[in-house]
């Protein structure tokens, strides 16, 4: 992406989050291993920071990070040909619960998503969210030049750019908000909001995935901050003498690589892999999700066994494979999502599994790349019913795998990803379980050109909107926006 270097102009860039692009543990024998890039956005920033030799900064977290960490706990990425640098911010145990468990996920998560009766607002968890933030703030300050580019990402940095602001006025500090920003009505629920909005309002540019996201955010700026003004016509923010520029960037993911992975796990590996794992139907329908009460998996799973119950001529013919991955356990709804799965699974195998069929088969082991691309190459339908998700972009990996042109997305409607896709994928409401249950049949039983159609067109969609094109779009407006900053054309 050349854009990246007419943004920075000679200057230097810093990515900040909460994890780590590389992060380092002990192996079985001790030594210091380091462990890859699992995200998709992480992997396709990580040549970019390579080229422009930027600086990435992020929780370490744990012993061997330390170890290998020099005075300025920093260490040269990726191992085998160092070129950019990731400094670690380290974080107390009573940071981490306060900050990460509390303020991040049990605050702003739920709130985010609507889901305000999962919120816990202790002013503890605030206060010790606003310190954390302050580390981070200071540690941009010891490692960048007076005219950086800083790209914040996600929740768990609201305040830092405000923060940043304040000692580098000429920075260029942008963010991209990850996750679905709320409408006013739900925003307003939370206590010192007007602390949140003030923060990213340090940001230059604001990103969101979607233009519904966009407007929620100037809802809230207008009606939640005293002495803000909103120019609707051009989707800019003024505020305490400032200017932010907001927009959307619809997240998505690296087409290519992930068709090429599909591509190298053939119908022989498929077999394999249903053999393994006692997968014993052709029919299969997958479901990929970190264990997150968003994501509707127990809806999904009432969907599935109303399917199996009404239409008995599904079982034996048809198997879900939960693919789960566990997530954020400290949190007591996220452990109670985590049984409600658990025991979903088990009652629907109880209740029409046989000695030859498991009808749920569920994995929460880790799987390669090439297996989990696989996978999804060779699955009849993928559901995605996440009760509200900013993107979702398990539902734009199944369709850049989907090489042989024949699966069906059902696809909630409560995505951000939707927007996108909606038009051609089987959309459901993921509450209403009747409905989800006759989508399924009928993604089942969609003819095949039908099939093929839809899968084409949403496969040039993301083909031509992939992650390359996503950052290409971010940095040209970051750049543009950055030039009329420095003309004074606001
Ligand atoms: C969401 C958030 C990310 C986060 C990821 C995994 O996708 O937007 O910022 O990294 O969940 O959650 P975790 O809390 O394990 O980082």
């Amino acid at each position: 992406a050349p854009d990246v270097e007419s943004l920075l102009d000679g200057g230097q860039l810093l990515v900040v989050s909460n994890r780590q692009p590389y992060s380092h543990g002990y192996d079985e024998t001790g030594e210091v291993a380091v462990s890859r890039p699992a995200g998709g956005l992480t992997a396709g920033l990580d040549p970019v920071m390579q080229r422009v030799e930027g600086t990435w900064i992020a929780w370490g977290d744990g012993e061997a990070d330390r170890e290998v960490a020099d005075e300025d706990d920093a260490v040269e990425v990726p191992p085998e040909d160092p070129s950019y640098r990731v400094r670690r911010v380290w974080l107390t145990d009573e940071e981490v619960d306060q900050y990460y468990y509390g303020y991040s996920n049990r605050v702003l998560w739920p709130l985010c998503h609507g889901g305000i009766w999962k919120t816990d607002f202790a002013d503890e968890h605030r206060e010790a969210y606003e310190a954390v933030n302050r580390k981070f703030a200071r540690a941009v300050r010891e490692e960048a030049d007076d005219d950086a580019v800083v790209w914040f990402q996600d929740y768990h940095f609201t305040r830092a750019p405000g923060m940043v602001r304040e000692s580098m006025p000429e920075a260029f500090l942008m963010h991209f908000w990850h996750i679905t920003w709320p409408g006013w009505d739900t925003f307003r629920s939370l206590p010192h909001g007007e602390q949140t909005l003030e923060g990213l309002l340090g940001n230059d540019l604001v990103g969101f995935h979607t233009g519904q996201y966009v407007e929620n955010f100037l809802d809230c700026i207008e009606r939640g901050l005293d002495g803000a003004t909103v120019d609707r016509g051009n989707d800019r923010i003024e505020y305490d003498g400032r200017t932010t520029d907001v927009e959307a960037f619809p997240l998505s993911v690296d087409f290519d690589a992930i068709a090429a992975s599909a591509e190298c796990f053939d119908s022989d590996d498929w077999d394999a892999f249903r053999e393994e794992h006692g997968i014993a139907t052709d029919r299969v329908a997958v479901g990929v999700d970190r264990l997150d009460y968003t994501k509707g998996v127990p809806e999904r799973l009432n969907a599935l066994e109303q399917l199996w119950e009404n239409h008995p001529e599904w079982r034996g013919e048809l198997t879900y494979v939960q693919k789960a991955s566990e997530s954020r356990s400290i949190i007591p709804d996220y452990r109670d999502l985590q049984d409600r799965v658990v025991n979903g699974v088990e009652r629907i195998n109880d209740r029409f599994g046989t000695d030859g069929w498991t009808p749920v088969v569920y994995l929460d082991e880790h799987l390669d790349g090439d297996t989990l691309n696989g996978m999804y190459r060779h699955s009849d339908v993928l559901l995605v019913s996440a009760l509200r998700d900013g993107m979702n972009l398990v539902a734009k990996e199944f369709v850049a795998a989907q090489v042989d042109e024949d699966g069906v997305l059902v696809l909630s409607n409560q995505t951000g990803a939707y927007e996108e896709l909606g038009k051609h994928s089987v959309t459901i409401n993921p509450h209403d379980i009747d409905e989800f249950a006759d989508a399924i049949g009928e993604a089942l039983r969609m003819d095949e050109s039908d099939r093929r159609e839809r899968m084409r067109t949403m496969r040039q969609w993301v083909e031509s909107h992939d992650l390359s094109r996503w950052m290409h779009d971010v940095f040209a407006s970051a750049a543009d926006v950055r030039m009329r900053r420095r003309m004074g054309m606001e």
